[in-house]
């Protein structure tokens, strides 16, 4: 049960990580300018030939200003945005018509423009005189020539209604389509002579409806504001879609968008088919929108598809699996909910082999009857996720016939045991096609069931050369099997504690195996796409391969746990001498904790010492106390394992104290990341690479090398 939510959460994680990618993409040609300052340059509109779709939609950025200023080049406009679905906002003046007191002519200013390709949007802007006794007239050239106008009257300035351009001090009218340049003229029918000390100018521009908001301030003083925004419309060519289309090598629209006939003159405007989003002027400009990301529409399993989306149930589940709709219902079980357990666990192997096991399990548990029932339902559940997690996996777990295993164990001769655990026995096994394996049977179905599953759930997401490879598992038995790779060179611990063993573990061949151990327990913690913890760190879990090359195995307790999880409570579990003390008072098990574990493996690299020791002469049995107590009384050299001080660089061995000093900081919040810790032994080994320049890790000054790594590491 507790593994449910991480692994919906992997799904979710991944899905986040692979939509983040897509964003961001530019809106210009590959090359081009694509920004001024804060302003977007989207494609058709370029600083530069080859940029731009033709030369009306040259723009020039003049960085000299702060922020840098964006003007249409074939007519000097200030822009202010350009907005890739066929608009652009430009500055246009405020022209005014003032008098002096005496009723004389004084200030005035009658702006014109003249806008060549783009005319001005007829639904977003208004033309607006403001004044007393003011009226006011726009002319419209070329396009359509029309002539329009407001008038608006005031005799005090208490009468005017703020926000409201109704004609009492100022009145509004709109714009035809298609005017692409205009002049305008104001007058006031007395002067202002009898409003003077309130209105003494007459004003009117043309502009976004939104932008501006009547007061009666402004009867005052609007020429103070000089500038508003105006919207203007473009499109691109000058014939409809159908003919744009029959010249495919001038059609504007990219893939996966749509053509409009423009409603503001010639032309046609492109815009992204419906899930695409981007610029549909640009080859692949059009970008798939991953809806499963931006408005989670499933309840359950999202899958984005190009330009739209699918929702699915899980295996076991049925429905309309959107989020608005009904929902996934749980599909009730008519099978024997073992059979459910054999489609959970295993999945992609035939279905005759299914029908087999199903019948065998029916079999075995209908003896366990109505006491065990209740276990199933749980480990169905499990099975259910399980089978949605192998499936997204790239290799398939295999599932193994008993007879297999059987045969392969040479009907589980004791002869062939690894070793025993807390969780179950370790045999090796030789399969048909000659591949020797470990194959390890649990102990006990009750308990074991859960971990098995939470072991292949795990061992399925990593692939990592340090970690040992699961290869299959097998149902067929009462106790479930689980089969790896084999790896041939006994255990970590053996090698250093096995007084027998003849083959030494040089200092080079020990600190490769802290790094290898180091960057599997990083991968862990980091790389998959739900951190996972493994619990149970110790020399007696790290396989050496052949080559000496180091595995990291047993994952029966580890656990994934939620991204944004920094923690969990859980049952104090793990391996006396290794269990990081904050975990045990507090039972919170943390990323730390591993490195607390590893720490000690550390350690025991170091000191060919036991974790805990056997014999009660030592002055503590921990060897973790017992190697920080040597270190702080400056007796580093006495604890070491003094096969490997003869030869090995003991600025080395420093090195890697220090950093297990740090691993076995009490407090888990100062010790490092994993991370960190695979990159300072990477360090150390590259220090006695570049011997040249060699680096020096004396014991000077503890504090100050640390510092001096650790602002390495920022870097
Ligand atoms: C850019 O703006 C500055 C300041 O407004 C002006 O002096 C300069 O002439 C402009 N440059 C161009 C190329 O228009
Ligand atoms: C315009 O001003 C009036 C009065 O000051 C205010 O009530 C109204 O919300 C304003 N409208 C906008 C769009 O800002
Ligand atoms: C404004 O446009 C009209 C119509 O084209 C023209 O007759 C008039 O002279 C223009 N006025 C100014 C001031 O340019
Ligand atoms: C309009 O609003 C301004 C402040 O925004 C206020 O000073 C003025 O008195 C208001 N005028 C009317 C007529 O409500
Ligand atoms: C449309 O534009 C093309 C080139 O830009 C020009 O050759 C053609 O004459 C124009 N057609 C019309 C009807 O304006
Ligand atoms: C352009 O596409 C968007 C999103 O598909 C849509 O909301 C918008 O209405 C479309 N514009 C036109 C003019 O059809
Ligand atoms: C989308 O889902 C429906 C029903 O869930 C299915 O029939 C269809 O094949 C799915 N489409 C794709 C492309 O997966």
């Amino acid at each position: 049960m507790a593994m449910s939510l991480p692994l919906i959460f992997l799904q979710l994680v991944l899905a986040w990580l692979l939509g983040a990618a897509a964003m961001a993409a530019s809106q210009a040609l590959p090359g081009c300018e694509n920004r001024c300052g804060n302003i977007n340059i989207p494609y058709p509109f370029g600083t530069r030939e080859g940029c731009y779709i033709d030369n009306q939609f040259l723009v020039a950025c003049n960085a000299s200003n702060n922020p840098p200023k964006l003007f249409l080049m074939q007519s000097n406009i200030e822009v202010t945005d350009i907005f890739v679905w066929g608009a652009l906002r430009i500055l246009s003046p405020i022209g005014y018509d003032c008098y002096n007191a005496q009723g004389g002519p004084g200030d005035n200013f009658i702006p014109w423009m003249s806008l060549n390709r783009f005319p001005i949007s007829n639904t977003q802007n208004k033309f607006t005189a403001v004044g007393c006794n003011t009226y006011a007239i726009v002319n419209g050239v070329q396009g359509r020539s029309f002539t329009t106008g407001c008038l608006s009257f005031c005799d005090s300035i208490n009468n005017v209604i703020n926000g409201s351009c109704s004609g009492i001090g100022c009145c509004q009218t709109s714009i035809p389509k298609e005017v692409r340049s205009f002049n305008m003229t104001m007058q006031s029918y007395d002067n202002h002579a009898n409003v003077w000390d309130f209105n003494p100018c007459s004003y009117a521009f043309v502009a976004e409806e939104a932008a501006y908001n009547f007061s009666s301030l402004d009867l005052a003083n609007l020429q103070n504001r000089e500038k508003l925004p105006v919207m203007l419309d473009w499109a691109v060519g000058n014939e409809t879609c159908d003919e744009a289309r029959k010249n495919q090598k001038s059609y504007a629209c990219k893939e996966n968008s749509e053509c409009y006939n423009f409603d503001n003159g010639p032309g046609y405007r492109c815009n992204c088919s419906e899930g695409y989003e981007g610029n549909p002027y640009l080859s692949n400009g059009c970008q798939d929108i991953d809806e499963c990301m931006i408005s989670r529409p499933c309840s359950m399993i999202c899958l984005n598809l190009p330009g739209t989306y699918n929702c699915s149930c899980p295996k076991g589940f049925e429905g309309d699996g959107r989020k608005h709709g009904s929902g996934c219902r749980r599909i009730p079980s008519k099978r024997h909910p073992s059979v459910n357990i054999a489609i959970g666990v295993c999945s992609g192997i035939g279905s005759l082999l299914l029908i087999i096991v199903a019948w065998w399990l029916h079999k075995v548990l209908k003896k366990r009857q109505e006491l065990k029932r209740k276990e199933f339902f749980f480990k169905r559940n499990g099975g259910l996720l399980f089978e949605q997690q192998l499936s997204s996996s790239v290799e398939k777990t295999k599932l193994f016939k008993e007879t297999e295993l059987d045969k392969a164990t040479d009907h589980y001769n004791e002869d062939r045991i690894l070793g025993r655990g807390g969780q179950g026995t370790v045999y090796k096994g030789m399969l048909s096609d000659g591949r020797i394996v470990a194959i390890k049977k649990s102990k006990v179905i009750d308990e074991g069931v859960e971990q098995f599953i939470n072991e292949v759930v795990i061992l399925s997401q990593i692939n990592h050369r340090n970690v040992v490879k699961l290869l299959g598992c097998c149902l067929e038995t009462d106790v479930p099997q689980l089969v790896y790779e084999f790896i041939s060179n006994g255990t970590l611990s053996q090698h250093i504690h096995d007084p027998n063993e003849e083959f030494l573990l040089s200092w080079e061949m020990r600190l490769e195996i802290a790094i290898e151990v180091a960057e599997a327990l990083s991968h862990l913690h980091c790389a998959t796409s739900v951190p996972i913890y493994h619990r149970d760190i110790k020399s007696t879990n790290i396989l050496l391969d052949d080559k000496f090359k180091a595995k990291v195995s047993d994952f029966g307790t580890s656990r994934s746990v939620a991204v944004d999880q920094t923690h969990f409570t859980t049952q104090v579990k793990g391996t006396l001498g290794y269990l990081d003390p904050e975990f045990f008072q507090s039972s919170q098990f943390t990323e730390k904790s591993d490195v607390y574990s590893f720490g000690v493996v550390l350690v025991e690299l170091l000191t060919g010492q036991k974790a805990i020791s056997s014999t009660s002469s030592h002055e503590s049995k921990s060897l973790a106390t017992r190697f920080i107590r040597s270190i702080e009384d400056d007796r580093l050299f006495e604890i070491l394992d003094p096969k490997i001080i003869k030869v090995g660089r003991k600025e080395e061995m420093v090195a890697v104290a220090q950093l297990a000093q740090r691993c076995l900081n009490l407090k888990g919040k100062k010790r490092p990341f994993m991370r960190e810790v695979a990159v300072v032994l990477e360090r150390i080994r590259m220090s006695r690479e570049n011997s040249t320049t060699q680096q020096n890790y004396e014991v000077v000054n503890t504090t100050q090398l640390m510092t001096a790594r650790r602002g390495m590491l920022l870097l």
